[in-house]
């Protein structure tokens, strides 16, 4: 007997099966993505950060175009990032040879539980979410790399050995990205790498499957990232969109080029470049300081908080930030794209220093909680508009 539909638990099958948008993908009217309004300018001025000059007697030159571009945008693109080209289409390759697999052998990944590290999943959270999205994904814990490859899928053959490589390469990008970050900020050049405890690696390989009516639904809906700093691969195909004010602006594929964009943690670690000034007139400076965590305690001791203004927080957001991003899907071809989402380990401890709580004058803005609580609750929150801060407030 033939599958019935509700035996789909994947897109791309389920699609191959149906050929037109599900009732369970489209978006109530009011919540589409709106395409004839979307700036398709290529990129309209995404900055394009050529990094060959990092190692070199221009660094400087090349660190301030990284501060205006992550104050300006959030978003920006890089060239001669150093990983090898063979390295990105190897990944490529292999990311389309595993979704191209028969079912049966994509499924042997199936999982529709978040917390698991390595998962082959559709949507976003489908244990959650009213409406799903236009994607299937394959997502894999990939630092520290020996831990988790094993568990990594085995078919293609190649799949372990070729994206291990991506892999590994991509975590010394977002190293060498960090401490030009840092520096941007006036910092020590190791100060964010610091600050992010053991650390951990995630990659997504994104799959989005042609779509027969891409105006009723999403690959992504709007959302910003929970960790601190995305690498972005993506193939040839448009599909990524970042909010610049109140309009959505493609950023159409760079031959060569990975997008970065800057995530939650990151955001409120920018805070600290604006302690030196800010600490004396703010008095919410908590609610920023909160996922600085212990490594800021020093510079938090080191001052005295006095006055009230909550500027910081409205300074912070208008300087380095973590922007709204979302994908939509075409009906022409498949898109592939992988995130690596580097972000501070699980069990690294946020919360605000103790020099900040002072009995009733200045309560706690948000109890500790470590960056595994705040990655579950992104994932249980669903996308959305907003990132998931307020959820950590004391109860
Ligand atoms: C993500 C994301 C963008 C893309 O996976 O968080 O924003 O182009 N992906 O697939
Ligand atoms: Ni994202």
């Amino acid at each position: 007997m033939a599958p019935t539909i509700a035996n789909k638990p994947l897109l791309t099958d389920l699609v191959a099966q149906t050929g037109q948008v599900p009732l369970s993908h489209v978006r109530p009217v009011g919540d589409r993505p709106d395409l004839a309004s979307v700036d398709n300018d290529s990129g309209a001025g995404i900055p394009l950060i050529d990094l060959k000059k990092l190692n070199g007697p221009e660094r400087r030159q090349v660190v301030e175009a990284i501060g205006r571009a992550c104050e300006s945008d959030g978003f920006f693109m890089v060239t001669n990032h150093g990983i090898p080209a063979g390295v990105v289409e190897g990944m490529l390759r292999v990311a389309r040879e595993f979704f191209h697999l028969p079912e049966s052998e994509r499924l042997k990944c199936y999982s529709d539980d978040p917390k698991k590290a390595i998962r082959l999943s559709t949507s976003f959270n489908v244990r959650t979410e009213k409406v799903s999205n236009w994607r299937d994904f394959l997502r894999l814990h990939c630092y520290p790399l020996e831990s988790f490859v094993d568990q990594w899928p085995s078919n293609p053959p190649s799949f372990r050995q070729v994206v291990g490589t991506y892999a590994t390469e991509a975590r010394a990008l977002a190293l060498r990205l960090l401490e030009a970050i840092s520096e941007s900020l006036g910092l020590e050049r190791s100060h964010m790498v610091a600050a992010m405890g053991k650390h951990a690696q995630h990659m997504a390989v994104n799959y989005y499957p042609p779509c027969p009516q891409p105006e009723l639904t999403y690959g992504l809906p709007g959302h910003k990232d929970p960790n601190a700093i995305t690498l972005l691969l993506q193939d040839g195909v448009s599909g990524l969109q970042v909010q610049r004010g109140d309009r959505w602006v493609a950023v159409n594929p760079v031959p060569g080029a990975l997008v970065i964009n800057i995530g939650d943690q990151m955001q409120v670690c920018f805070v600290l470049k604006l302690l030196p000034f800010a600490l004396l007139v703010v008095k919410d400076y908590r609610n920023l300081l909160l996922l600085a965590g212990h490594a800021d305690e020093q510079i938090c001791r080191r001052r005295r908080l006095t006055s009230s203004n909550n500027i910081l927080q409205a300074l912070s957001n208008d300087r380095y930030k973590s922007v709204l991003h979302r994908v939509i899907v075409n009906s022409e071809s498949e898109r592939i794209s992988v995130p690596t989402f580097y972000c501070p380990s699980p069990d690294a401890v946020i919360e605000p220093a103790d020099v900040l709580v002072d009995g009733d004058a200045h309560p706690v803005a948000y109890r500790p909680f470590t960056y595994q609580e705040y990655y579950d609750e992104f994932w249980n929150m669903g996308l959305q508009s907003a990132s998931c801060l307020d959820q950590f407030r004391p109860g």
